[in-house]
């Protein structure tokens, strides 16, 4: 159970704790933030308020760790992220239980999410041994003008202190996907987690911790973002942000320093459908892409771009798998639950209730009760109504009908976002000529957008995002390149 046995240190009475230099912390402030259960939409956890002079604390620890860490050889780097992952996966349990209290997702996704970190996390320790244990040797002679009087080492060296801000949809998965890279690579790790999901992501913290790693290196500040979020991604004391959510990211970039920032802001991933597509496949798709954990995901289908000739053949067929969707409790492992907040759901009704006056066809009854929603298909969307072109971050998907291939990479191409999209056809050549023509980071063939597997890159354009995320590209992109230069007294040439 969540807060017992192994974790039983990482609560205080009712309040979880925070973590610093290697120990749970009560905040001086006295303060905690409540985290409420999306399904019975009452206080279901409570979390310290820290302060900014916690947060001070905590980054001095970090720098201090860091050093030491930086001169740990790669080897036991890996050693301890390796048995980090067999501790989280051995109470996947507990931390899948908060993310069904604190998230509404379903009970068998939590445990996915929890197993799939594990996983992340031993993967990332085999990259790191590999690309971190490579560097470059490079000579000068060929530039021009140059003898072969100098040699080049270069390697790579972490970047410092990583601030890592991972969403409420997955808290676990997205923070492992940024505090193994950051490890691995000798950086600390400065962690603030989401609000809904803070509870899951300490539990995960506690496997970190039970696996030995230094103090200090790791840490993990909850609170209120009006108290420590621009004082955490301001902080001089950070070397790199990594964040995953929704446009705070776009107002972190405008304020962050001079330092790297991997972004991933959230998509509007269209999904185009061509006439040879086979329509079983678009349909089963449609679904899973749009649908499940409720459309909370980044990579969700969200928007269908379909040929009007087969339309309503492929409606027809989304509208009967639709019927066998179960909606409820996460604890009963319904394919829909309640969105996670309130405010979510009042964001996606206003998207619904504006494409509904504007004329959109409704292929269900629109249904609400407390946080959940109904899956529901609107078909006949237009680029007036707003749902064309928001996201919903919702079980709601729209069908924009077209005649021509045209206008729906027009319509991807026109949006804000850039993350991922998807082409369903047979003809693998024009496959290739639409994702060329398609404005994202991504573009998945006869499948629905997805980020996984965690190896894969994964990037966004546009307000989608900025760098790559993967587990090879995020240890790259939290490192840099350092040179070292031999001069030497006269040419060396080793052959002849
Ligand atoms: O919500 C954003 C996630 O990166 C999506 O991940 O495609 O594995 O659901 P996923």
């Amino acid at each position: 159970m969540a807060g017992t046995h192994v974790f039983g240190e990482i609560i205080d009475g009712e309040v979880y704790k925070y973590y610093a230099d290697g120990e749970w912390k009560t905040s001086a402030s006295g303060k905690s933030v409540s985290i409420i259960n999306p399904t019975t939409r009452k206080p279901q956890f409570k979390v310290q308020a820290c302060t900014q002079e916690e947060v001070n604390k905590v980054m001095e620890a970090a720098k201090v760790a860091q050093k030491l860490w930086a001169r740990t050889p790669l080897w036991k780097r890996a050693e301890l992220l390796h048995k980090a992952a067999a501790i989280l996966k051995e109470h996947k349990s507990p931390i899948a239980e908060c993310l069904v209290k604190e998230i509404a997702k379903p009970a068998r996704d939590a445990v996915t999410e929890v197993v799939r970190s594990g996983d992340l996390v031993s993967y990332t320790a085999e990259e790191g041994v590999r690309v971190l244990g490579e560097g470059k040797f490079l000579v000068s002679d060929s530039f021009p003008g140059n003898e072969r009087t100098k040699y080049c080492l270069s390697s790579k060296i972490p970047l410092g202190v990583v601030l890592a801000i991972p969403p409420f949809n997955y808290p676990v998965n997205l923070a492992v996907s940024k505090i193994a890279p950051a490890l691995i690579a000798g950086n600390a790790l400065v962690l603030k987690p989401p609000t809904q999901g803070a509870v899951a992501a300490l539990h995960m913290i506690h496997c970190f911790h039970l696996a030995g790693f230094p103090k200090g290196l790791i840490s993990a500040v909850t609170g209120k973002g009006s108290e420590i979020g621009d004082f955490l991604t301001m902080h001089p004391g950070v070397n790199c942000i990594s964040f995953t959510g929704g446009d705070t990211g776009i107002a972190i970039s405008k304020k962050a320093g001079m330092i790297p920032l991997q972004m991933e802001l959230g998509g509007k991933d269209a999904c185009i459908v061509l006439e040879d597509a086979d329509l079983d496949l678009v349909a089963a798709n449609i679904v899973k892409g749009g649908y499940s954990y409720s459309g909370q995901r980044c990579t969700a289908v969200k928007v269908v771009l379909i040929m009007d000739s087969i339309a309503d053949v492929v409606i027809e067929k989304v509208k009967a798998k639709m019927a066998k969707l179960t909606v409820g409790p996460p604890e009963e492992n319904c394919d829909i639950t309640p969105v996670v907040t309130e405010s979510s759901a009042n964001f996606i009704e206003d998207l619904v209730m504006d494409a509904k006056e504007k004329g959109a066809t409704f292929c269900q009854e629109y249904r609400r009760e407390g946080n959940l929603i109904w899956p529901l298909l609107l078909d006949h969307v237009r680029p007036d109504m707003r749902i064309a072109w928001e996201e919903p971050f919702g079980p709601v998907l729209p069908v924009i009908r077209i005649t021509n291939v045209e206008e729906g990479i027009h319509h991807c191409n026109a949006s804000n976002f850039g993350l991922q999209g998807c082409i369903f056809t047979r003809d693998i050549n024009k496959a290739i000529m639409i994702s060329d023509a398609m404005e994202t980071g991504t573009v998945q063939i006869n499948s629905a957008p997805a980020r996984g597997p965690d190896h894969f890159p994964f990037q966004g354009l546009k307000e989608s995002g900025i760098g790559s995320q993967g587990i090879t590209n995020t240890i790259n992109m939290m490192t840099k390149i350092k040179s070292t230069v031999i001069n030497l007294p006269s040419a060396s040439y080793t052959i002849g």
